[in-house]
C-alpha cells in the first residue's frame, strides 16, 4: 500500500486505558489515522454522518443503549461500504463461534479479542491488528469500485430499457408488462408468441434486463437467419480439428451467453437435429460442442420467440414435443395491435418523438380525424407497420398532417408504387449494368412480397427460397431484418 494513502479510523471505546492501547498498537503504521474517539454509539453516528471515515473500530461493550449488532447495522445504514472491526474483552465469548458469526452477519468485517489488562502496550497482536485495518480499507475500496461500476451498468441498462420502452396503457399491454416483471424474477424458460411486429423482441429484452441476470450477457440468435448446416456450430461452438476446416476452436453462442440469457428468435425455424441438442442444454445444462468429448456446463436462461403456432408445428412433427414443453414453461402472448387500438395515439406520439424529435422543433400533431383513420385500420404488420406509417407521414406531410396524408401513408397500394419505380428504370438516358438492375429488382420485389406476408418464412415460401437463403439474400441486398 502506498504510504500516501491515509486510512481514517473512528474509534468507539469508552475506556481510556483501551483507547491508549489501540493507539499504541497502530502507532507503527503512520498511515492509520485515528480521526475521532467517541465513548458511545449515538455519538459515533453523528461523526460518521459528517466525517470521511474508512474503518470503524468498536468495542463490543460500551456505555449507552446503542451497541453490538444494532450499532453495526446503524453504521452500515449510514454507509454500507464502511468497514467495522469489533474488539471485545477476552472474557466474553472468546471461543463462541455463534457469537463471532452473529457480528459478521450483522455487517462487521472483523472480530478480535482484546489482550488482558496486564498487557499495557497493545490491545491485540499488533501486526494482525494493523493488517486487519489495512484489509478492511482494501475491502472498502473494492466495494466502492464495484458499486461505481454497478451504477454505470445500471445506467446503461436504464438507457436500453428507455430506448426499448414498451408503450401502451391498454389493459392487455398492462397485463403483459405485469407478466414480464413476474417472469423476470424467475429462472424459468419463457416462450413469447405473437404475430410479426407485435413486439416480441422488446418483451425478451425487458425480461432479461429486469432479471437478476441483467449484468450478464444477453445474446440474440435469429434461428431462421442462420443456414441450418451452420446453426449447430454457431450455437454450440466447435473444437479445433473437429472437422475439415476447423483450424481453430470456436466459442458458441451458448458459451457467450453463459451466466446470462439467450434469446432464440424464430425458434420454429430450428432444424430437428439442433432441436435435440438444445433440449440437452435445457435438461442437463450441458453443451454438445462439436469435437469435444468432455461435458461442458453452461448456465444460460432461455427465452424463445415464435410467430408460428408451435403447438401446430408439434402436431406436424416439425417441432419436438419435449422441447416445446421445456420452452413453454412460462408463456407470454403479445397481442396484435388490432386488439389494442386505443394505444395508437400513444404509440404515434412515441414514434413521432423518435423520428422527428431531433430535427423538428415543434412536433406535428395528428387531428382526431387522422387518429380515427389509424384506429380503423386492421394493422396486419402490427406495431412495426404503424412505426413505418408514422415515418412515411413525416416524410410526406407539408404544413400539417391531413387525414389524406394519413390515408396515403397507410394505404399507398404498394404494388403500384413498385411498378412505377420499376418503369422509371426503362430510361434510355440511364441504362444500367444488368447486375445492378437485377439487384434493384430483387430488392424491390422481395420487399413487396415481404410486405404482403405475415412472416419472413412465409415470404421465403412464396418466393420458393429456403428461409436461410432468403435471409442471406436480404442481407446482401441491404434489406433490414
Ligand atoms: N409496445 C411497443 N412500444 C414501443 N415500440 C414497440 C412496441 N411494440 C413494438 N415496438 C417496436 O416495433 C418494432 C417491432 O417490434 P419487435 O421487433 O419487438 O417485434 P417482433 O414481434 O419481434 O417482430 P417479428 O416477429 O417480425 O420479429 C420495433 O422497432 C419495436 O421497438
Ligand atoms: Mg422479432
Amino acid at each position: 500500500m502506498s504510504e500516501e494513502r491515509i486510512i481514517n479510523v473512528l474509534l468507539i471505546e469508552d475506556e481510556v486505558f483501551d483507547v491508549q492501547r489501540v493507539k499504541n498498537t497502530v502507532k507503527q503504521a503512520p498511515y492509520i489515522h485515528i480521526l475521532h474517539v467517541v465513548p458511545n454509539g449515538n455519538e459515533s453516528l453523528d461523526i460518521l454522518k459528517k466525517c470521511p471515515i474508512d474503518v470503524v473500530i468498536m468495542d463490543f461493550q460500551i456505555a449507552g443503549g446503542l451497541q453490538g449488532e444494532s450499532l453495526i447495522q446503524a453504521i452500515k445504514t449510514i454507509n454500507s461500504q464502511l468497514q467495522i472491526i469489533v474488539i471485545t474483552k477476552m472474557t466474553i465469548n472468546q471461543t463462541d463461534f455463534k457469537f463471532a458469526n452473529s457480528l459478521i452477519e450483522a455487517g462487521a468485517y472483523w472480530f478480535c479479542t482484546k489482550y488482558p489488562g496486564d498487557i499495557e502496550d497493545y490491545i491485540y497482536q499488533p501486526t494482525d491488528f494493523v493488517l486487519s485495518i489495512k484489509n478492511a480499507w482494501e475491502k472498502k475500496k473494492l466495494e466502492e469500485a464495484r458499486s461505481l461500476s454497478e451504477n454505470r451498468l445500471n445506467k446503461n441498462i436504464q438507457a436500453v430499457l428507455k430506448d426499448k420502452k414498451i408503450i401502451g396503457e391498454s389493459l392487455v399491454i398492462q397485463k403483459m408488462i405485469q407478466r414480464i416483471h413476474k417472469f423476470a424474477a424467475t429462472q424459468a424458460s419463457v416462450l413469447i408468441t405473437g404475430a410479426s411486429g407485435t413486439g416480441k423482441e422488446l418483451v425478451a429484452t425487458h425480461i432479461h434486463y429486469k432479471s437478476p441476470r441483467k449484468y450478464e450477457p444477453f445474446v440474440t440468435v435469429n434461428c431462421g437467419g442462420i443456414p441450418s448446416e451452420l446453426l449447430e456450430s454457431e450455437l454450440f461452438g466447435f473444437e479445433k480439428g473437429s472437422f475439415t476446416g476447423a483450424g481453430h476452436s470456436r466459442e458458441g453462442l451458448f458459451e457467450q451467453a453463459d451466466g446470462g440469457t439467450i434469446f432464440l428468435d424464430e425458434i420454429g425455424e430450428l432444424p430437428l437435429n439442433a432441436q435435440s441438442k438444445l433440449l440437452r442444454v435445457l435438461q442437463e445444462g450441458e453443451i454438445d460442442k462439436i469435437g469435444r468429448r468432455k461435458q461442458y456446463k453452461v448456465d444460460v436462461r432461455v427465452i424463445a420467440a415464435s410467430n408460428k403456432k408451435l403447438a401446430e408445428q408439434v402436431k406436424k412433427k416439425a417441432f419436438r414435443e419435449d422441447l416445446f414443453y421445456r420452452l413453454n414453461v412460462l408463456q407470454i402472448e403479445v397481442p396484435p395491435l388490432a386488439e389494442r387500438l386505443d394505444d395508437i395515439p400513444l404509440l404515434v406520439s412515441h414514434f413521432l418523438n423518435i423520428f422527428a424529435g431531433d430535427f423538428l422543433e415543434n412536433l406535428p400533431v395528428l387531428t382526431e380525424e387522422s387518429i380515427q383513420i389509424l384506429k380503423s385500420f386492421h394493422w396486419p404488420g402490427n406495431v412495426r407497420q404503424l412505426q413505418n406509417v408514422v415515418q412515411r407521414i413525416l416524410f410526406s406531410y407539408e404544413d400539417e398532417i391531413t387525414p389524406e396524408t394519413v390515408r396515403i401513408a397507410i394505404g399507398v397500394p404498394e404494388k403500384e408504387n413498385h411498378i412505377a419505380s420499376f418503369r422509371e428504370q426503362f430510361n434510355p438516358a440511364n441504362i444500367q449494368m444488368l447486375r445492378d438492375i437485377e439487384s434493384h429488382f430483387r430488392r424491390e420485389y422481395i420487399q413487396f412480397v415481404r410486405s404482403h406476408s405475415d412472416t419472413d418464412a412465409e415470404a421465403a415460401r412464396k418466393l420458393g427460397i429456403a428461409p436461410p437463403n432468403f435471409h442471406r439474400m436480404c442481407k446482401e441486398l441491404g434489406i433490414k431484418g
